[in-house]
């Protein structure tokens, strides 16, 4: 979503997190709570090519906000190599998963090719976007966690493998895929434990009759709870509320097997309506980032998983 606004308060970076161990996913330091300003109206939904360039003010806050993901991911020094080597990306804006193409399910890797050690505990980011946010965290946690990044749009998973080539980390791997119809066969032939599946900021198909098109949906979540090792983790999140409490919905209708963190890690403190408050991962996405520049509030909801 790299050319996409939807909604912005400029914020400083979360404390950076270490996972030092498979059972410690979260391990954050919240020492800023961002001052959010509810919005009156859903969060906007623009592109860059939307933008109007005649307002000079405007284009100069639409500029701003690239800027602020690449100060945030810094660390990677990931510069413009790509675009030298292979030109600009141009991607499409949204896709329709449900296109017969985007149903065929990727036929599952051998694990010990595309990660140094294929035991490790794994996180899987589905839409993983530009895939910044899992390299951040696969270069801090290098050789405790395995990152898989399932994005449906093939060019970035290109550019993605292309930065995690450069950068030489053996712990992070993207796959083009709908997530919808992969996931399942994907993370059931992992040889270590699913300890940790997020869904941050989807695609979020407003209109109604498009909302099957949405990630989240029932066999997707069942897949995700039933693949899930003993006390691992879903983070889910959105700006957009609406998708937020459609995902809150399908995940809340689990208690069985999942619980919601507030319930069991006060280190997560929750707003009154059960959100919460801060991004545990030590960074935030892109379209966080691009969000809250806009001033929009994140819905955040953690689960552990406490059965099997
Ligand atoms: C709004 S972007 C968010 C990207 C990233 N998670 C972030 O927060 O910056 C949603 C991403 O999900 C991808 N996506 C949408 N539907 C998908 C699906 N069914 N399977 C995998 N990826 C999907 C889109 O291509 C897009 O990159």
């Amino acid at each position: 979503m790299a050319h996409s606004l939807y909604c912005s308060i400029p914020k400083k970076p979360i404390s950076s997190i270490v996972i030092s161990s498979p059972h410690i996913i979260f391990n954050s330091v919240h020492k800023f709570v961002p001052p959010v300003t509810p919005s009156l109206f859903p969060c906007r939904y623009c592109t860059w090519s939307s933008v109007s360039s005649s307002v000079a003010e405007t284009d100069e806050h639409y500029r701003q906000s690239p800027r602020l993901v690449a100060k945030e991911y810094a660390d990677l020094n990931l510069a413009d190599k790509f675009t030298e080597d292979v030109g600009n990306l141009r991607i499409r804006q949204h896709v329709n998963p449900l296109r017969r193409a985007l149903m065929i399910p990727a036929e599952a890797p051998n694990w010990k090719e595309v990660f140094g050690d294929a035991t490790l505990p794994l996180m899987v980011d589905i839409g993983s976007g530009s895939g910044r946010f899992l390299m951040w965290l696969a270069k801090r946690n290098s050789s405790s966690m395995n990152y898989l990044g399932l994005e449906i749009r093939p060019k970035l998973v290109t550019r993605a493998e292309y930065w995690v080539n450069e950068l030489g980390l053996k712990n992070v791997h993207f796959i083009s895929t709908n997530a919808m119809v992969s996931f399942q066969r994907l993370v059931s032939t992992y040889p270590g434990p699913l300890m940790l599946v997020s869904i941050l900021c989807p695609d979020p198909h407003f209109k109604k009759k498009h909302h099957k098109r949405r990630v989240v949906q029932k066999p997707l979540v069942d897949s995700i709870v039933n693949n899930l090792a003993h006390g691992g983790q879903v983070f889910i999140q959105s700006d957009v509320l609406d998708v937020a409490l459609d995902m809150r919905d399908y995940f809340d209708a689990v208690p069985d097997k999942l619980v919601h963190v507030d319930s069991v890690d006060p280190s997560l403190p929750c707003d009154g309506d059960g959100w919460v408050l801060n991004n545990p991962m030590g960074i935030r996405t892109e379209r966080e980032i691009h969000a809250e520049f806009e001033g929009c509030k994140i819905y955040r909801r953690v689960y552990k998983k406490v059965q099997h």
